[in-house]
């Protein structure tokens, strides 16, 4: 509350006395002079300067007012005054000291309240910030790793004694279409950027199941993984952003390809739309993988949240946004006789939610 040193709160409180005593002289009235003083005292110095001045008024008044108008046995009076002026003083020091201690505390209330808001403000634009580059990260590194599997398999075809150039052109066709996708992704980063909206069109969601089937064919061949799709003919389209709903499958598709890696026994990936009684359209893509974490089967969706050495743990995090942002729901159960089913739900047409 005051910018005031240790020895200019004394002196003030010296001074204020000192002025105090010629002011109260003439007019005859040192009680008053003496007591606001006393408050100044108090009020810029705290309670030591206060307690300085109280003492300097007390000796001021007792030298030079108490005996000036009577003599002591003639005026028991001035005696009352003199105490009831001491009293005056000291209380008005404890009140000021008071008053000084709730405000700096209110101030340091107030401070803290501010370096608060200031912390927690830097640290949702970190955590903002790493959920956005984690996401990137995320959805850019499948179709590179994917172009470079099959980019590795072009040149397998290729230096082969015989090269079986009608594969190395398949393979060569994938790659060409990973790094598009790619490509696709960063562009579509650059237009949230620029326009803050996803693009939203009819969709046709066993076309784009088809799509990711094929895609992940190089991928389950190398594991010995057996693909079922299950499509329900004439499902209706869903309004929504083709990218995205193509990343949720990929990762889910992607996951269950993880889980079932070193699984022994039959290595299933069933992919199944369907329609719920509300018209709801249902995808499932199931496995007879490892299975979900036990006692952590809820937070897999959680930000960060994984049991893999290279996994960023963003990957469901992101699709629960995405089907929640077009309207829908997406959870995990256990799936008979072993390994998870990973559901979602998307609204008909253009039931959907405005991003
Ligand atoms: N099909 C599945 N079977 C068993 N566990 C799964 C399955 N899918 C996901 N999980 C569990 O959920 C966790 C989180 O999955 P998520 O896709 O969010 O991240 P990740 O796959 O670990 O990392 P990333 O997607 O970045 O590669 C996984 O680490 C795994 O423990
Ligand atoms: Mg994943």
């Amino acid at each position: 509350m005051n910018g005031l040193s240790k020895l200019q709160s004394y002196g003030l409180a010296a001074i204020s006395c000192g002025i105090a005593l010629p002011v109260a002289w003439p007019i005859d009235a040192p009680a008053s002079c003496f007591l606001l003083a006393v408050m100044v005292s108090s009020l810029f110095g705290g309670l030591g300067p206060g307690l300085l001045s109280v003492a300097l008024s007390a000796i001021g008044y007792e030298h030079f007012f108490l005996w000036r108008t009577a003599p002591p046995a003639h005026e028991p009076a001035a005696f009352f005054r003199f105490a009831a002026f001491l009293v005056a003083t000291l209380l008005v020091t404890g009140l000021m000291d008071l008053k000084r201690r709730a405000e700096q505390s209110r101030t340091h209330a107030e401070e803290a309240l501010r370096q608060a808001n200031s912390d927690l403000a830097r640290v949702s634009r970190v955590t903002t910030m790493g959920e956005l580059t984690a996401s990137l990260a995320h959805e850019v590194n499948q179709p590179i790793a994917a172009a470079v599997t099959d980019a590795n398999t072009c040149m397998r075809w290729l230096t082969r004694e015989a090269p079986d150039l009608e594969e190395a052109r398949e393979a060569a066709l994938r790659t060409i279409k990973d790094v598009t996708r790619a490509a696709e992704i960063i562009s579509r980063v650059r237009q949230i950027f620029k326009k803050g909206t996803p693009e939203r069109e009819l969709v046709d969601v066993n076309e784009i199941i088809r799509e990711m089937e094929v895609l992940v064919r190089a991928e389950s061949t190398r594991y010995s993984i057996a693909v079922d799709t299950d499509l329900l003919a004439n499902l209706p389209d869903v309004m929504a952003d083709r990218l995205q709903l193509q990343q949720v499958l990929m990762n889910l598709i992607v996951n269950s390809v993880d889980a079932m890696r070193d699984m022994e026994g039959t290595r299933e990936l069933t992919i199944r739309s369907q329609q719920t009684e509300d018209g709801q359209l249902m995808v499932s893509v199931s496995d007879t993988g490892v299975g979900l974490p036990p006692q952590q089967a809820e937070q897999i969706f959680d930000a960060f949240f994984t049991t893999k050495p290279q996994g960023t743990g963003m990957g469901l995090r992101i699709s629960r946004s995405i089907v929640e942002s077009h309207g829908g729901r997406i959870w995990a159960a256990t799936n008979s006789p072993r390994g998870a089913i990973f559901l979602l739900t998307l609204p008909a047409k253009a039931d959907g939610h405005e991003q």
